[in-house]
């Protein structure tokens, strides 16, 4: 027996087509989880695969004219290479259902199951829908449609095996109630329980019909639903049946990544399964959000999708992992655009840690012969040092809470702190009075230091940044652990290489030089506004001590903002790009003296500033904390 794993795992994907960015959201989110448990030194499972049988696949594998097996064959094998491939999504273990471990595994649950009493032979009546291959009853139908999808349903009416998830409704609801971390976010958690207090039925689980699946054992006319079939796709990763003793290492699994929409399939019949099997339930279901496209998810069957490798062709694979990382953020839905690519690019990593990197290795360069001098005491350092340790634990904490957007702010955040004490410590004018030499040396340091640091805290999402960053600074390339993050390990005497940049900037035709002329040519006569005018805004500094969502308005959020004298009600159209704990506690800027309007009901005294591009939106905050109420001009 060796250490317990941790064990990860995402959807396997139907092979019903090329898969797309919200499908590569999912992995590379996993993939970077995955990076930084290992990074921690512990042993890893990460799995993810396909999910090949069911009607749907069937019906495209008839029009494609190819059996449904080549059908799938071919698509599975792009999806590992190139897509998997080049996103260099690392995972210990692709499994597809169409194996004959999956189907011994499937069909030996499926005749314990059926022996122990919890399956049964009936009668299925009611609704089907096909791209989400899911069982409805008439009056869980919305308007007549799909109530997940809101897509056309089929009626179904055959024979059926009826999985008696009944029996375990009381069981399941317990255990959601007593484990607070088994679905998150917590919002898919009330989602649940309402599911299972509304009433549990029995699960149709076999079809006739089509043959595209799993055969009954004992009844080889129907085969199994493909989500019974698909959700037992955990265990025969895990080694269940084939290998007992990895099996008591691996399972139960510490994450299974999902999408928001299929949170009750997981949340609900899995367990069900697992608990008739009386094995123990994984440990966390965490449904994310969707990556819209516009105001709508980003589907295969809805057919607006983007393809990753186009991305990575134009970008470059670092920026598309960081993008998919950062933006859309934790728990929420994100809107692709590709401006907001361009953008984040742009101004994270081609500005905020690309410059931070030449910066160094130029001054260092400059100011010590390209060798980086020791770091001496009595310095102010530790305020570096100090915010490293604090970003340190920060994505500790935020990675073991699956916050993966939210660690890379606070990366972000540590690159920006950076970039602004190395200007303040002004190293150009230290290097012209020798007596503050060792002052130098320490920022000269500091800036290496800070590099390193960055390239190990950068390890689990980036992919070729780090390597690139450690070259340049002339240290070993590879990053071993996590605890390599701690601030003052840089070795003494080592020269730095300076490079190329590491991220160049992405030019579009609205950012290159050309085009920006050409607007001001046009531009004969600009809109000036006089300072006067500019006074007339009471432009004041705020904080944050609440926010609320605003019920039936999906865009905004109620706040309260401490203006230095009041508490003000401000309602802002954020909703979508905030967490309600990332606002409490922010400083804003508020415009303190705009006409109070009534906006769902609520008086709104006022608003805050807010930089936006279509898809992506920030919220103005000074770079210090300053006292509430300090005008801003
Ligand atoms: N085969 C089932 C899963 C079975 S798991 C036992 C399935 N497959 S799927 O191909 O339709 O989608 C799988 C997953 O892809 C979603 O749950 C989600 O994780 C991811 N996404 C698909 N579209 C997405 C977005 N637009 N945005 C984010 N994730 C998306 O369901």
């Amino acid at each position: 027996m060796g250490n317990p794993v941790w064990y990860i795992t995402t959807p396997i994907y139907y092979p019903s087509g090329d898969l797309h960015v919200g499908n590569a959201y999912t992995t590379v989110v996993a993939d970077a989880l995955a990076r930084y448990h290992r990074l921690q030194g512990e042993p890893v499972l990460f799995v993810t695969g396909t999910d090949e049988h069911g009607q749907k696949i069937a019906k495209n594998a008839e029009v494609a004219g190819l059996s449904p097996l080549q059908y799938v064959s071919e698509i599975v094998a792009r999806i590992q290479d190139p897509l998997w491939s080049r996103l260099h999504i690392s995972y210990d273990d692709f499994i597809r259902t169409t194996e004959p471990r999956h189907y011994r595994v499937v069909q030996s649950i499926f005749s314990q199951l059926e022996a122990e009493g919890d399956i049964y032979k009936g009668v299925y009546e009611g609704w089907y829908c096909l791209p989400d291959e899911s069982f409805w009853t008439e009056s869980k139908l919305v308007d007549g449609h799909c109530p997940d999808c809101g897509r056309p349903v089929e009626k179904v009416r055959q024979e059926s095996y009826f999985f008696r998830m009944n029996r375990y409704q009381d069981a399941m609801i317990a255990h959601i109630e007593s484990h607070p971390e088994f679905i998150q976010p917590a919002s898919r958690r009330n989602e649940m329980l309402a599911f299972l207090r509304a009433g549990l039925e029995d699960l149709s689980i076999s079809r006739t019909g089509f043959r595209w699946g799993i055969p009954v054992p004992s009844d080889p006319d129907h085969v199994i639903y493909v989500w019974f079939d698909a959700l037992a796709n955990y265990l025969t990763a895990a080694g269940y049946l084939s290998d007992p003793e990895r099996f008591a290492r691996t399972w139960p699994a510490d994450v299974h990544l999902v999408g928001k929409e299929i949170v009750r399939f997981h949340s609900i019949i899995w367990p069900i399964m697992l608990m008739a099997l009386k094995l123990p339930l994984p440990r966390t279901i965490f449904g994310h959000g969707w990556v819209l496209l516009g105001d709508t998810k980003m589907s295969k069957s809805r057919g607006n999708v983007v393809d990753p490798l186009v991305l990575i062709d134009r970008y470059g694979l670092d920026a598309v992992r960081y993008y998919l990382l950062k933006e859309v953020p934790f728990g929420a839905d994100g809107s692709y655009t590709e401006d907001a690519l361009i953008l984040r690019t742009n101004v994270d990593l081609a500005n905020d840690l690309g410059n931070l990197l030449s910066r160094s290795t130029a001054m260092i360069e400059r100011f010590n012969g390209g060798v980086v001098p020791p770091l001496h005491a009595a310095s102010d350092s530790h305020v570096l040092a100090d915010e490293v340790a604090r970003v340190y634990k920060e994505v500790e904490a935020c990675m073991n809470r699956l916050e993966v957007s939210v660690a890379l702010t606070a990366i972000a955040a540590l690159i920006r702190v950076a970039n602004n004490d190395s200007e303040e410590q002004q190293p150009w004018a230290l290097a012209r009075q020798p007596e503050r030499r060792e002052e130098l040396d320490n920022v000269l340091y500091n800036l290496a230091e800070v590099c390193r640091v960055l390239s190990v805290l950068l390890t689990p999402f980036l992919i070729d940044a780090p390597t690139a960053m450690r070259h340049q600074l002339g240290i070993d390339e590879s990053v071993h652990r996590y605890q390599e993050a701690v601030f003052g390990g840089f070795p003494v005497g080592t020269r730095v290489r300076r490079g190329d940049p590491l991220f160049p900037r992405i030019e579009t035709e609205a950012s290159s030089p050309k085009k920006a002329a050409k607007t001001v040519e046009v531009e004969e006569e600009p809109n000036w506004i006089s300072i006067e005018d500019f006074q007339k805004i009471d432009l004041r500094i705020g904080t944050v001590k609440r926010a609320e969502i605003v019920e039936g308005a999906d865009r905004l959020l109620k706040l309260t903002v401490f203006d230095g004298e009041h508490d003000r009600i401000i309602v802002s159209g954020i909703r979508q790009y905030y967490k309600i704990e990332d606002l409490e506690g922010q400083q804003v800027v508020l415009v303190a003296n705009l006409k109070p309007v009534m906006l769902r009901g609520i008086r709104s005294e006022g608003m805050l500033l807010a930089g936006s591009v279509p898809g992506a939106l920030s919220v103005v905050t000074p770079s210090r904390s300053l006292p509430e109420g300090a005008r801003v001009k």
